[in-house]
This record gives C-alpha cells, sequence and structure tokens, in this order.
C-alpha cells in the first residue's frame, strides 16, 4: 500500500474507540499493514483469500459469515481485485456494529491495472477493475448507510470512504 492510504486510515483509526474491535477483510501483509495503527484495539481479526502474515483466517470475504460484529470494519486496496465487491463491502457492512466505522481504500480511475501479488502486471486471470465512487456509494447507501465520507485523489486514483452504520440499525 502506499504512504497516503496508510496516512488516511491512520487519520480514521482515531474514529476506533479504545478495546473496539477492529476486522481487516484483504489483510495480507504484501508491502505494509494498518494493523499496527490500531494497536488501541481490543482484538484484531485479519481475513483474506491467501495465507501468509497478518492473516488470521482464509476466507473469500464475499462469501465468509461474520461469526461476531466489530467496532470497524476496513479494507485496504482490495476492492479492485474482487470481481464480487459489492458482495465484499456487504459482508464488511453485516459486520460492523451499529455505531461502528466501515473504512475502505481502493482503486479508482485512472489508476493503472495492478496484480494483486505484487503491484506490477495483472496476471493471466486474475480478476481487475477500478472502482467508480458513485458506484460505491450506491452500495453502502443500499445497504443503510446514513453517514459518509467519500474523498477521490483523482490524480492517483484513490478513493476513500468512510461510513457510519446508524446505531439504530
Ligand atoms: C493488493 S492486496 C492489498 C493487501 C493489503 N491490504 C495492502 O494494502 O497492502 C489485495 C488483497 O486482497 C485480498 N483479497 C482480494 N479479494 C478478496 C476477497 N474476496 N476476500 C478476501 N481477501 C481478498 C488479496 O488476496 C490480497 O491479499
Amino acid at each position: 500500500m502506499h504512504a497516503q492510504v496508510l496516512d488516511w486510515i491512520g487519520r480514521r483509526a482515531e474514529l476506533v474507540p479504545p478495546g473496539a474491535a477492529v476486522l481487516e477483510i484483504g489483510s495480507l501483509d504484501i508491502n505494509g499493514s494498518v494493523r499496527p495503527l490500531f494497536a488501541h484495539a481490543g482484538r484484531y481479526h485479519g481475513v483474506d483469500l491467501v495465507a501468509g502474515p497478518g492473516v488470521d483466517e482464509v476466507a473469500d470475504a464475499a462469501d465468509w459469515v461474520p461469526p461476531r460484529r466489530y467496532g470497524a470494519v476496513l479494507c485496504a486496496e482490495v476492492l479492485e481485485h474482487a470481481p464480487r465487491w459489492a458482495d465484499v463491502v456487504a459482508t464488511m457492512w453485516s459486520a460492523c456494529e451499529p455505531g461502528g466505522w466501515v473504512l475502505v481504500t481502493c482503486a479508482t480511475d485512472p489508476r493503472p491495472p495492478h496484480s494483486a501479488v505484487d503491484g506490477q502486471e495483472v496476471r493471466a486471470g486474475e480478476h481487475y477493475a477500478n472502482v467508480a465512487a458513485d458506484d460505491l456509494l450506491s452500495v453502502v447507501r443500499r445497504l443503510g448507510a446514513e453517514r459518509w465520507e467519500v474523498e477521490v485523489a483523482a490524480g492517483r486514483g484513490d478513493l476513500y470512504l468512510a461510513a457510519q452504520r446508524p446505531t439504530a440499525s
């Protein structure tokens, strides 16, 4: 992940109260992890399709059924690699406690295609598609978000979303 992603998530980590449980989707530590930003969390659980550093559970988040709810649920630089990204977001929403935060960073246009493996050329058979801000927002609105913040860094093709799950949900 690049420095701006770490910085954006680092600032949102302050929304998460000490002791809250945190879930990260796509948590494999390839070249840096956001996990240390949540040192104040009570429990941190990382889920990824691939086993390795930073991964507590191997699962496809599009189908995974969360065993509990979390005060914050995040994914960094994952959705552009997930053919069923809207289902991944739905899983994240269902895993989030009322009043908790869903935090997403992903690639949007004009970010060039890149592999989930190493950020280089997309491998044969590997999915890649940038995510449009309007599409991401319409998914979280359909899931019930009433309060959100969307940011696009158009030059880099970065898309950032913080959405709070309503307290009465
Ligand atoms: C580009 S890497 C990003 C890893 C890390 N979050 C970072 O920012 O460095 C994308 C990760 O998302 C994982 N991923 C993609 N689709 C997924 C899915 N449906 N469920 C769980 N993990 C997924 C990939 O296996 C990969 O480890």
